[in-house]
């Protein structure tokens, strides 16, 4: 596809950036729960809440970048599987053996996971797939 059929894709870059704030929110309301010594149950329903959302957001992201066209999917595709793996093995060690580090280490890794990933991955695609954007500068 020519660069000047792709600009102004439309994306709906508000919706990806409300599910980029529901999953920090829900990290921190974990964060929160960890510092009150919340039981076992509630923590371990927010930690499989945290990574549903997260593997819909995942989606969410991929299914845009996959109408776009865009150069880096299968990257940022791989990105998304490695920390989803790297959650999910958290969470299940957290089931096997109920310790409470184990919820900061997921709560501190997935936090900053974020930050980085939404400055030096998210952000890029979403500058460049807003009406008006220039995707060429994205390609
Ligand atoms: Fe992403």
């Amino acid at each position: 596809m020519p660069a000047d059929r792709r600009v102004g894709l439309g994306i709906d870059a508000q919706r990806l950036e409300r599910g980029r704030k529901r999953l920090f929110s829900l990290v921190g309301q974990l964060a929160e729960a960890y510092s009150r010594r919340s039981g076992r149950p509630y923590l371990t329903k927010k930690l499989a809440t945290i990574i549903d959302v997260a593997l819909a957001q995942f989606a969410a992201e991929e299914a845009a970048m996959t109408e776009a066209g865009y150069a880096h999917l299968a990257s940022h595709r791989a990105a998304h599987g490695e920390v989803a793996d790297h959650l999910t093995e958290i969470a299940a060690d957290y089931r096997v053996d109920a310790r409470d580090f184990i919820i900061a280490e997921f709560a501190e890794f997935f936090r900053d996971w974020l930050v980085l990933h939404g400055a030096a991955h998210d952000a890029p695609f979403l500058a460049c797939s807003g009406t008006g954007a220039n995707w060429a500068r994205c390609a």
